[in-house]
Order: C-alpha cells, then structure tokens, then sequence
C-alpha cells in the first residue's frame, strides 16, 4: 500500500474525486496519507477533514528562501512516508530539491491539452480564458509527471473535451473538470499505486495488467 500525498491550494474538486474513488475502492494499493495545502482559507482542507484525513499547512511566505520552503516540503513529505506526490490544483512553485526527492514520484493535473496554454502563468481560470481567446474548438487536460519543465513532464493520460460556441471560461473549466480531470487523475493515481506506468526516454507508458494479478 502506497502513501499518497495530495497537494492543494484551492477548493479542492479534484482531491473530492480522489477521496471518493479511495471510498468506491479504485484505488486498491494506495491510501491518501496526508492532504498538504498552501493556503490556510483553502476549501480542500474542509473536505480532506471531513474524510478523516491528516492536513497541513505549508506557507511559502514563512520561509527564507526557495530552498529553505522546499527542504520543509520534502522533510513533510518523509514523515508521511510518501511514495507518490499528487498536485491538485497546487499553485505554489517548488524547486528542484524536491522534484529530485521524489523524481517520477510527483504527477500533476493541468486544465488544458498540452503544450498548449501551460507553463509559467498557466493555471486555473487563467488557462480557459486563453483557450476561449485564441478560439479554439478542443481542449481537455492531461495528468503528468513532473519535472524541471513547467508543465513539461512525461504525459500518462489526457483526455479532450469539446469548447462549447457559448462557453465562459467557468463553464468550460466546469466542463473540462467534469469529462476530463475528476477521471484522469484518479486514474493515473491508481496506475501509478499499482506499478503499472513506467517511464523511458522521457515518454510514459501504461503497463498492461497481468492475468495473474
Ligand atoms: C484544476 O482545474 C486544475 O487542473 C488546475 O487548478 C484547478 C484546481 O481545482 N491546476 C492548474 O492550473 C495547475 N497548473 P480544484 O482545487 O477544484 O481541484
């Protein structure tokens, strides 16, 4: 059984989806140790809380420097005894002390098709606004690994979902959530428990079930 952290910053929909996939029995070789929030206001607290899961709040402002935030992130992460990192929704940049810590141990869920509309300054609403302003018909959302590129990471499951000729980009995020991100990643959280994505040359690939199992 593999200790899951989940990381959040804000109201915390797609934590909802892996909470509720753990209680509908999908993700059978891992638990969500621990649920790790940037923000003290954040919503996801409440529902991790609700769920009978530990929280913590790790503040970016509290500490010196990059470096100093990062080595309490990972030393937060080993009390756990963390075997993979899940960012949901997580706004705030960590540095390579981390990502090393736990290299293709941390996946992440973006709101769009990338490399379209990632990177730096990409995230929530910011990113539907960009897609709606640049017209296009289809968009979607990936779950990755990540590594020292923003956003750039070996992709493990991407899914697209129609742009709608009405859309805001509330109801495109909505939609994008619904079809795209509650499924993904809940998925690609089990694939990864169960020892079934193997990463070479940078390209991630599914490892087929064995019939034994
Ligand atoms: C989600 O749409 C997620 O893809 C996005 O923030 C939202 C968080 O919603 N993440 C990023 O933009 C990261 N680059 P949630 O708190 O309801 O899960």
């Amino acid at each position: 059984m593999l200790n899951i952290a989940v990381l959040v910053s804000g109201g915390g929909t797609n934590l909802q989806a892996l909470i509720d996939a753990q209680a509908a029995g999908k993700i059978p070789d891992g638990r969500i140790a621990c649920v790790i929030s940037s923000r003290m206001d954040a919503f996801a607290l409440q529902r991790a809380q609700k769920a009978g899961i530990p929280t913590e709040v790790l503040l970016r402002n509290h500490f010196a420097d990059g470096n100093a935030y990062d080595a309490a992130l990972v030393s937060l992460l080993q009390s756990y005894s963390v075997g993979l990192v899940v960012l949901a929704g997580f706004m705030t940049i960590f540095g390579k002390t981390v990502i090393h810590a736990f290299e293709n141990k941390i996946i992440n869920v973006h709101p769009s098709l990338i490399p379209s509309f990632c990177g730096e300054g990409f995230y929530g609403l910011r990113v539907h606004e960009a897609a709606l302003r640049r017209g296009v018909r289809v968009t979607g959302a990936p779950v990755h690994f990540v590594n020292e590129i923003c956003d750039g990471g070996p992709i493990i499951l991407q899914k697209a979902v129609e742009v709608l000729p009405d859309d805001t980009p509330q109801t495109l995020q909505r939609r994008v959530m619904e079809q795209a991100e509650w499924e993904l990643l809940p998925r690609a959280t089990a694939l990864f428990c169960a020892g079934r994505i193997s990463v070479k040359d940078g390209i991630a690939s599914i490892v087929q079930e064995t019939s034994q199992k």
